[in-house]
């Protein structure tokens, strides 16, 4: 099965990148599941239900989200009749959604993806290690599922690396996201799951992870904020990494 997963779209520069060529990959590299995380897809904030369903008409399988999963108020309804829209598995139980779907594939298989926050230097959540151990669990890889990927959101890649020897063998794929800055680190781990630590940004490379630098650079060298971050609209790179398994 070929996996196509994409980095986390930015702006409306990283949704036009996604929209304009995703339909083209998966055409030219015959991929089979296509996911988007798309949790800062609404102006560097957030997703709304027409990005989502702009991602979906493109082509994408699954979207993932991650710590902005409610930057835009409106997902918080719109994902529960979302069956692709996928928030973290480790908000506080009841939360909108689910953290995982079973999936359809574009070669008539079934997949499981799964997206989970890490805790490091993130908001707090709920253990996420022992709610992805019991979903791979009830989904046993080549006997229910023929393809399970992870997105784990979050920002060391210490954590990251983790969440991918914790999944080694039983999981397809597991993808770090949120950084925003693609690592070169990719790799097969010894039990045969494909890991890296992040899948980098689909957006405008020219600003400071997905954001005007302006802003930013006045914050950071004058601690004082005069204006609201958005999202650089500017030529966008897509960023994604491709398995095979
Ligand atoms: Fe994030």
């Amino acid at each position: 099965m070929r996996i196509f997963f994409i980095g986390d779209v930015v702006g409306r520069s990283g949704c036009v990148a996604v929209s304009q060529r995703l339909p083209q990959m998966i055409a030219d590299w015959k991929i089979d599941l296509a996911i988007v995380n798309g949790e800062n897809a609404a102006d560097g904030f957030g997703i709304t239900e027409p990005i989502y369903r702009e991602f979906v008409a493109a082509g994408a399988d699954a979207v993932t989200l991650g710590n902005h999963s409610w930057s835009k108020k409106e997902a918080l309804a719109f994902i529960e009749h979302a069956p692709r829209l996928i928030r973290p598995i480790n908000y506080i139980p009841g939360a909108p959604g689910c953290g995982s779907a079973l999936v359809e594939t574009k070669n008539g298989k079934r997949a499981l993806v799964v997206n989970a926050l890490g805790r490091l230097l993130m908001d707090p959540v709920n253990d996420p290690f022992g709610l992805l151990d019991r979903e791979i669990a009830a989904h046993p890889l080549r006997e229910t599922v023929d393809a399970i990927v992870v997105d784990f959101h979050c920002e060391a890649t210490s954590e990251k690396l983790a969440a991918g020897y914790f999944c080694d063998g039983r999981v397809s794929l597991v993808v770090g996201t949120h950084t925003h800055v693609p690592t070169a680190d990719h790799r097969i781990l010894p039990r045969g799951t494909a890991y890296i630590s992040d899948a980098g940004m689909t957006g405008d490379y020219e600003s400071i992870i997905g954001i005007k630098k302006e802003e930013m650079l006045r914050r950071l060298t004058t601690g004082i904020p005069s204006g609201r971050f958005e999202a650089a609209n500017g030529v966008p790179t897509l960023c994604g990494v491709a398995v095979e398994t």
